[in-house]
This record gives C-alpha cells, sequence and structure tokens, in this order.
C-alpha cells in the first residue's frame, strides 16, 4: 500500500522509533526491500536519487515501486531522495508517481533555502505529497578543518526550528557528522549528539538521519575475501543510529551497505560459480545478502511489526 512519509513518520513518532529509507537503482534491490518489509511486518521508504534517475529512468523506477507497492499490505513511501534540481523535483511532484520528495537545498544560502523549498512545499502539500528538506552539509565531522567551520556547516537548531516554521516542510534531514559513502570515520564513528538533542527540542518536524549506513563486518569480511578493496571502510555504529532515534530521529536512509551487500553477494558468486552465466542466478545470493541487511536495519530501528 503506497503512503505518505508523513503518515508513517507520525506513527513512528508516536511509537518512537525509525523507518528505514533504502535507496533503490534496479528491480532486485526493491524485491530484497519488499521481502524485508513482509518478513519483518515492517514499513519502508523505497528511495531514488536523481542518480537512480538518470540510470534506470523515473517512470520505470515508478513502476516497479507501485507494483510493489500495491502487491503489499505493508505501508510503502515512494519517496524522491536528494532532489537538488528543482525542475526535477517539480515533475516528480507533477507527474504523481511519488508520495514524498526531498527537495535538497542545503548547498544554497539559507534564504534562497527557505525560499525555494516552501515553493516546493505549496505544490507538493496541494498533492498530498509530503517534502522532506535539509538544512547543514552532510559531511563526516573529521572533513571539517576546524570548531568554527564544523559550526557552520553542521546544522544550527536554532536555525532549523525557523527553517521549519517558515517553509512548513514535513521532515528535516540534519547534518551531525554523518556522511555519505563508505569512508565516513578514520576513527570511531563520532556523531554531534548534543547538536542532534538541541534540533529535536526545537523542531516540530520528524527528523531524518543521512549517511547512515554501518559498513557491517560480516559483509565487510566478503568483500574484502572476494577482492574488493575497501579496507579503511567505515561507517556509524548501530548503537550511534540507536542512540539517534532515541533522540528524536524518524528516517534513517541507508544507500551504500546495499551497495556493499550487491557487491559482495556477486563477487562470491562468481568466484565460486565460474560455471554460470544466466544473471538471475548470479544476482540471486546479492539479493538474498541485501534483504538480510535490510531486515538486519528493520530491527535496529525497532520497526519490527510496525506495519
Ligand atoms: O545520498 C546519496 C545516495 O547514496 C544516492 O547515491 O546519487 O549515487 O545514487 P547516488
Ligand atoms: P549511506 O551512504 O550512508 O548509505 O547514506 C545514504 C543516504 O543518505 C541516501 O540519501
Ligand atoms: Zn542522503
Amino acid at each position: 500500500m503506497l503512503v505518505t512519509l508523513t503518515h508513517v513518520l507520525a506513527k513512528a513518532d508516536r511509537g518512537r522509533y525509525a523507518v528505514g529509507a533504502f535507496n533503490v537503482n534496479n528491480l532486485e534491490t526493491l524485491q530484497a526491500i519488499m521481502d524485508a518489509s513482509e518478513s519483518e511486518r515492517a514499513p519502508v521508504i523505497v528511495q531514488t536519487s536523481e542518480g537512480a534517475i538518470e540510470y534506470a529512468g523515473m517512470e520505470e523506477l515508478a513502476a516497479l515501486a507501485h507494483i510493489a507497492a500495491k502487491k503489499t499490505k505493508r505501508p510503502v513511501v515512494f519517496h524522491l531522495d536528494h532532489g537538488k534540481n528543482f525542475d526535477l523535483v517539480m515533475e516528480a511532484i507533477q507527474n504523481g508517481w511519488y508520495t514524498s520528495v526531498m527537495f535538497d537545498g542545503s548547498s544554497l544560502p539559507f534564504k534562497e533555502n527557505v525560499r525555494q523549498t516552501k515553493k516546493i512545499v505549496a505544490v507538493a502539500h496541494k498533492r498530498r505529497i509530503s517534502v522532506e528538506a535539509e538544512l547543514g552539509a552532510i559531511a563526516g565531522i573529521e572533513d571539517f578543518v576546524s570548531v568554527e567551520e564544523r559550526d557552520a556547516q553542521l546544522t544550527d537548531p536554532k536555525q532549523a526550528a525557523q527553517f521549519v516554521r517558515q517553509t512548513h516542510c514535513d521532515a528535516l534531514a540534519v547534518a551531525v557528522g554523518t556522511k555519505h559513502g563508505a569512508y565516513k570515520f578514520k576513527g570511531e564513528s563520532r556523531l554531534d549528539f548534543g547538536r542532534l538533542k538541541e534540533i529535536a527540542e526545537r523542531v516540530s518536524v520528524p527528523l531524518v538521519l543521512h549517511g547512515a549506513s554501518g559498513v557491517p563486518a560480516n559483509i565487510k569480511k566478503i568483500c574484502t575475501k572476494y577482492g574488493c578493496e575497501i579496507s579503511s571502510a567505515k561507517g556509524v555504529s548501530d548503537s550511534a543510529v540507536r542512540k539517534a532515534v532515541m533522540l528524536g530521529v524518524r528516517k534513517v536512509n541507508v544507500d551504500t551497505d546495499l551497495r556493499l551487500a550487491f557487491d559482495a553477494g556477486i563477487r562470491k558468486f562468481l568466484k565460486e560459480r565460474p560455471e554460470v552465466i544466466d544473471p538471475r542466478e548470479i544476482l540471486k545470493p546479492a539479493k538474498e545478502l541485501m534483504m538480510k541487511v535490510v531486515r538486519q536495519k528493520i530491527k535496529m530501528l525497532g520497526c519490527v511489526g510496525k506495519a
């Protein structure tokens, strides 16, 4: 069943858990997410980035997601991830395929981010589509050269409250030290929980944690064993994500961990079964590993049985 982001996040807020948002670029990843949602009786957010749209097509991805959502009783949000291109976000709203969009104006000056987000919200809300917005630069804490730079880049709690009041967005992506991709930290995962707590206290809408992949040790081990060079990859620990959820994060974005699982599954299979050329056989273990990752995330987020 297709639902809006507001619908699943309002329920998550009441239950104090978070819903996983997983990036899809192809059929197998979508199947893995849907199978995990079914096994864990959990709502899921299926999201497509601009890159995914470039790769597979908006209409094609929407068709896959809509059919999958139609076939399940579990709530499924079909969400546009990191819409930086204003016109593309408008297109996603106007063609009616998405039940939720993210407008990512985080690289714009504050006033311009407010102005453009407000416009998107006005059009989206007329069509009952939710809007996630972003304030602050989602970059790892170690990427900042000084405390001053860090404070200037991470989400400012007072500004976040003002941003939400002015834009009427339905969810806010915050920058508290996570970063996209497989290389988030040099040492232990370090997030600015004090900042997150203050944002949660001041902001009335559910918060979103981007760059939340954990680079699971078991998956990394398979990847590495079968030739993938990712020895210094490091993600956000499960305990850090759980703490963020305790503090008010209600949507947790995961892409990298699915990429790693896909990669691990394919590398292992091709090495062990060099005689196989059927893509359906080759992709099967990759799909199963992705499903395991999604199930683990659903458990970690406290989302089991919430649908
Ligand atoms: O936030 C970024 C997601 O991991 C999507 O990545 O733009 O390469 O599809 P992508
Ligand atoms: P990861 O790279 O940590 O999976 O983050 C994904 C994300 O934030 C998508 O918007
Ligand atoms: Zn992101």
